[in-house]
């Protein structure tokens, strides 16, 4: 089969990471008989340089027409002065806004080889924990009105929180599904107790609940979860949340598996057009010195084969060979011991390549 997948380096570590990512993916291909045809577009603080626009409509255009997207990273401290609507971020909010893609997965697997790379004591790590954040993606804060209004207490920054019943639904929906597909535990996190944006969601997530006898429901609230996440991961199956609390309960997820260069992503809607990222940034402070961990990429890649193209084996493949990288004691500098051997982004990539080759 052949498939069309939009690539955007985008900024910092983007272009490191992804070339290794994109080679990971020619193996796969060779060696399963598909044909991955890349379609490089700009979007980011490199779209800014070269268009005067974070994400210009060429980029979206092949992006809407392709069968799923991968994107390395967007921002840095080059475009943190830009005007906040013109910023590299807003590409990555306008990829998932006019992609419809409103439901991140963000999946934290304890690898028992990175143990010790774990900041959490072995006791509490137990068998270790595999948890599901199911992040809503496309609502929230980030989607609001925002600006600037003078208060008694001077010059007041604003921003707009909403969530209405149909955002919720369709994001619990999913999450329930997933749960179904998992151990059947699903958690809930909002600040309902403060928020009415928390109020609706949890009021139709008791709605939803009711379609899912099977699975184990229980709410929390946000900061007991930011908590309970070091407490005792393990207690945790699917998470779902809303789109800022995902976003920082997900960065707290990947630090117990031992880097947040790690953690894969999936963005994904209605349809099978979904957008594959590591859940961190651009990395400035290492950029450019071939050091970053490029696993989050190439798992998001896993993950790409999985929902996009339907094609477990070969997902399945690439999740192996990382597992055999961690296993046979390859390290990138953010993953390693003191005194352990260091790979490069490339070395690192390299090993993976020749696992799936197999
Ligand atoms: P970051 O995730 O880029 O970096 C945080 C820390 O984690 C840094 O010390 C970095 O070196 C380390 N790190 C991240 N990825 C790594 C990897 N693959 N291997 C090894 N170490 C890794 O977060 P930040 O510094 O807060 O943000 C930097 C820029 O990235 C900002 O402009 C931010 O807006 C942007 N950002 C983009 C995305 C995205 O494109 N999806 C996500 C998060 C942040
Ligand atoms: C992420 C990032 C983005 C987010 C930023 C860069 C807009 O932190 O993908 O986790 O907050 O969603
Ligand atoms: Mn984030």
């Amino acid at each position: 089969m052949q498939y069309n997948i939009a690539v955007i380096k985008g900024d910092g570590i983007g272009p490191e990471i992804v070339t290794e990512a994109m080679k990971a993916m020619e193996v796969v291909g060779e060696k399963f008989g598909h044909t991955f045809n890349f379609t490089e577009c700009y979007a980011g603080g490199n779209a800014i340089d070269k268009y005067g626009i974070p994400l210009p409509q060429e980029t979206l255009d092949v992006c809407k027409a392709s069968d799923s997207v991968l994107l390395g990273a967007v921002g840095g401290p080059k475009w943190d002065s830009v005007p906040s609507d013109k910023r590299p971020e807003r590409a990555l909010l306008g990829l998932r806004s006019n992609l419809e893609l409103f439901v991140n997965l963000r999946p934290a697997q304890m690898h028992a080889a990175l143990a010790d790379a774990c900041p959490i004591k072995p006791e509490i790590i137990g068998d270790g924990f595999d948890i599901l954040v199911c992040r809503e993606l496309t609502g929230d804060v980030y989607f609001g009105k925002r600006g600037r209004r003078e208060s008694e207490l001077g010059e007041t920054g604003w921003d707009d929180m909403n969530y209405s019943v149909t955002e919720v639904e369709r994001i619990g929906r999913r999450a329930f599904d997933m749960a179904m597909k998992r151990n059947k535990k699903l958690t809930s996190v909002d600040k309902a107790n403060v928020l009415e944006t928390s109020r609706v969601w949890r009021e139709t997530m008791h709605k939803l609940r009711e379609e899912y006898p099977e699975v184990e429901y229980q709410d929390m609230y946000v900061d007991n979860a930011a908590m309970q996440l070091v407490r005792n991961p393990g207690q945790f199956d699917v998470i779902t949340t809303g789109n800022l609390f995902g976003d920082i309960l997900s960065d707290e997820a990947s630090m117990i598996t031992g880097s947040i260069g790690m953690l894969p992503s999936a963005s994904i809607g209605k349809t099978k057009l979904g957008m594959y990222e590591p859940i961190h940034g651009s990395a400035p402070d290492i950029a450019g010195k071939g050091i970053a961990n490029p696993i989050a990429t190439i798992l998001s890649c896993a993950m790409m084969l999985r929902y996009s193209f339907g094609l477990g084996e070969e997902a399945d493949c690439i999740e192996a060979a990382v597992e055999k990288a961690l296993n046979d004691g390859h390290r990138t500098a953010d993953i390693a011991k003191e005194g352990e051997k260091v790979l490069s982004t490339s070395e690192m990539g390299a090993i993976i390549c020749e696992n799936i080759k197999g």
